[in-house]
């Protein structure tokens, strides 16, 4: 009697989550077309995925884990997920807390990370443009023999008209986001990149792949020159390895932390 009851829930709970996947053509091999109760039940190991709707759609952030590498520090971002309220000390749900440095993994840098009087004024990551923060983007690979200066954005020929950009560089070769120790030779942008950014293109939402645009070396002159207009985005520590070059509809949004200069994010791109 409990048996096909359920089923029901599972089925509705699944219908609820998974709608796209069930009604898109060639949805991914795991499901079917028409999920069965039993395939739905009797299948407890979690789907973690990448991408979805057979690629159509790719995560590109990354998941959050204790060894993923945080600013200047060899230990990696460390527990950051407990589980106060427990089923298995008789709560009746699990109940998890966590604590997570704003710029932690994939996120966001608003204009008051580097500038105090746009900090006191307001300028948090909830203030930061939805318009920009979506829409279509294009995925550059930047030469791997140098960081992100003036002559290496003028050799990448960005058209006018391009307004985001996901800058994939040896930080992806070399695996960075992947090794929980900090590197500080991570490629980013130099002054003068930032500087020709800003002058000679229209891009307004920049995204790369480490814990920050800027090189190490110009690190505050480089988010100076990103941020003071307010008019550019920072997403950083972007997961860019299974993602060819090209044009894609970027979805990234950050929470709604009011008062936070900086925000974890989640940004997806579409084929
Ligand atoms: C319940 O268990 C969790 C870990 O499983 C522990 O952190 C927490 O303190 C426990 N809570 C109580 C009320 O015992
Ligand atoms: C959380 O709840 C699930 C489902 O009841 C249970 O299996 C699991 O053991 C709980 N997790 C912990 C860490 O208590
Ligand atoms: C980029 O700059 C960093 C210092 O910020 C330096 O350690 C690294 O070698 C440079 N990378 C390349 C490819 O030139």
């Amino acid at each position: 009697m409990a048996r096909p009851q359920i089923c029901l829930v599972l089925f509705s709970l699944y219908s609820l989550f998974h709608l796209p996947s069930l009604t898109a053509s060639g949805a991914h091999p795991a499901y079917a077309d028409q999920p069965s109760c039993s395939a739905v039940s009797s299948d407890s190991t979690p789907l973690r995925r990448e991408e979805f709707d057979g690629g159509r759609i790719i995560d590109i952030t990354h998941f959050y884990r204790p060894d993923m590498p945080a600013w200047e520090s060899t230990e990696g971002v460390g527990q950051f997920l407990w589980l106060p309220k427990s089923m298995t000390n008789g709560s009746l749900a699990n109940n998890s807390e966590m604590k997570l440095g704003a710029h932690t993994g994939t996120h966001v840098d608003a204009p008051g990370h580097v500038f105090q009087h746009y900090f006191e004024a307001g300028f948090d990551v909830d203030t930061l443009d939805l318009a920009v923060l979506n829409g279509p983007a294009l995925l550059v690979d930047v030469p791997r023999d140098s960081n992100i200066t003036a002559k290496v954005m003028k050799a990448l020929n960005i058209p006018r008209g391009v307004r985001r950009v996901l800058f994939r560089t040896l930080n992806t070769d070399k695996q960075l986001m992947w090794k929980k120790e900090f590197d500080t030779s991570y490629v980013g942008f130099m002054r003068d990149g930032a500087q020709w950014l800003v002058d000679n293109t229209d891009i307004k939402l920049v995204g790369i792949d480490y814990l920050s645009v800027a090189a190490f070396d110009d690190l505050i002159p480089s988010h100076l020159v990103f941020l003071e207009s307010r008019e550019i985005i920072l997403v950083e520590g972007l997961k860019l390895e299974s993602v060819k070059p090209g044009i894609y509809s970027l979805h990234c949004l950050p929470l709604r932390l009011r008062g936070a200069e900086g925000s974890p994010i989640r940004c997806i791109v579409i084929d």
